[in-house]
């Protein structure tokens, strides 16, 4: 295998990354400093990067759960079940959630063993948008979407959310499009305007869109073409 692929394979790295790792010589393959992308790299190589051996990982595993309600976005918890008692995957204590969801909130959940992939799809910083579709106790007012283009202001944290685009479907329905992940966010947007959310449910992540095949608490493997496109 090339030693660029090799490298962007496992977990901790891009394909930039690799990029650059490689022109500043900073890969070795037995020993041997190695900066041309096409190196081979064989079963048994020691390849090394500033001196520290990497394996070669587990393959990167990706799945998208519909996410029923009444349970819990943890890897383990004492008291509910957890989305990972939904799959049936060998070695679950190395996969993680892309984007945890509350215990009542229903939608697209993605979870995998790959760190920099679920990084990008949740990190403001990358601004894929998260939609949410939202059902609130009292009518939603012309004025949420202002306010929620303009950022709220959230004391704990002390910061003042992105911009947020507000798509009023019916009264109390409207589809939310967030680029971060805090916590309790969309109800705590809400809740600015004393308005009680009342279902929420996850539609969209980036590309990343629910199949509408999967019932509350069905997941599958993400497509090749689905785990590109993050
Ligand atoms: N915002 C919330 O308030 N809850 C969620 O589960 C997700 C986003």
């Amino acid at each position: 295998m090339r030693v660029d692929r090799f490298l962007s394979n496992l977990p901790r790295f891009n394909r930039q990354q690799v990029r650059l790792l490689l022109a500043e010589r900073r890969v070795s393959v037995d020993g041997l400093a190695v900066s041309d992308p096409h190196h081979e790299v064989r079963e048994f190589s020691r390849v090394c990067v500033d001196d520290e051996e990497v394996q070669a990982g587990k393959p990167a595993r990706y799945f998208m759960l519909h996410k029923p309600q009444g349970c819990v976005s943890a890897t383990s918890d004492p008291q509910h079940p957890t989305v990972l008692d939904l799959l049936d995957e060998m070695d679950k204590d190395e996969l993680h959630i892309a984007g945890r969801l509350d215990f009542n909130t229903t939608g697209l959940m993605l979870i995998t063993n790959d760190g920099q992939w679920s990084r990008r799809l949740t990190q403001p910083t990358t601004k894929l948008p998260k939609i949410y579709l939202v059902e609130t106790q009292e009518p939603i007012g012309p004025e949420y979407a202002t306010t929620f283009a303009a950022g709220l202001y959230f004391a704990f944290e002390d910061l003042t959310t992105r911009p947020a685009v507000l798509d009023v479907v019916g009264p109390t329905t409207a589809r939310l499009s967030i680029v971060e992940g805090r916590y309790h966010q969309v109800k705590r947007m809400f809740g600015h305007f004393n308005n009680k959310v009342i279902a929420l449910h996850r539609e969209r992540m980036g590309p990343l869109v629910l199949d509408a095949e999967l019932a509350p608490g069905q997941y599958r493997a993400l497509t090749d073409e689905e785990i590109r496109q993050v």
